[in-house]
């Protein structure tokens, strides 16, 4: 598949299957109370978190409800300006629910910061989020992410829901493209 088009994998499919098992450990112990699970409510950001989500919501030992967002920056194919505008919004209200935003990937972070402050307005119990990659210049600007899978060097990456021009979304791991496909 996409032959030639990958310069190298940068994270395989068994680190990331891994890595989700562990982060659901993680996150069932952080979320129980005296041994109870809360509810939690995972909410998706469309659509580069899709393959995160279900896998990730599957390997919770603990019941959780699935909410998806689609929000847009605007910028060039390859960053983001800090510029949001809601595609789709959530489905419910989540007023005193504890959320935790499953994201894709943190890199400016300005996406995820705008996400942040709007749902924080919303009055949620709690507000957390998991992302299953960040990017060096993320950790320059204040955004809280509890949970992050990979630190990944500063570039360009497709692969597991992430695109390039709506395509690699289906492979399996996390890797980078040969430049002969943004010259293409
Ligand atoms: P910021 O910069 O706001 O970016 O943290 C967040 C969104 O930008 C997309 N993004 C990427 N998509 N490969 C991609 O396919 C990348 O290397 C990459 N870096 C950022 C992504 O949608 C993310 O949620
Ligand atoms: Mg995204």
């Amino acid at each position: 598949m996409y032959e030639g088009e990958i310069a190298s994998v940068l994270v395989t499919e068994q680190q990331i299957q891994d890595k989700i098992n562990e982060l659901a450990k993680q996150i069932a112990v952080d979320y129980a109370r005296d041994g109870v699970h809360c509810d939690l409510l995972l909410v998706g950001v469309l659509k580069g978190a899709v393959m995160f989500m279900t896998d990730f919501a599957r390997a919770l030992p603990m019941p959780t409800q699935l909410e998806f967002m689609a929000v847009s920056s605007y910028g060039s194919a390859t960053s983001s300006s800090g510029v949001v505008r809601i595609l789709k919004d959530l489905d419910r209200d989540i007023a005193g629910k504890h959320v935790l935003i499953v994201e894709d990937i943190v890199d400016s972070g300005l996406t995820l910061s705008w996400l942040l402050k709007n749902l924080a307005s919303r009055n949620p119990a709690s507000l957390e989020v998991c992302s299953l990659l960040r990017k060096p210049d993320a950790v320059k600007v204040d955004v809280p992410v509890r949970y992050v899978g990979f630190d990944i060097p500063n570039e360009f990456v497709v692969g597991y829901g992430l695109d390039y021009a709506e395509r690699y979304r289906d492979l399996p791991y996390i890797g980078t493209l040969d430049p002969k496909v943004y010259s293409s």
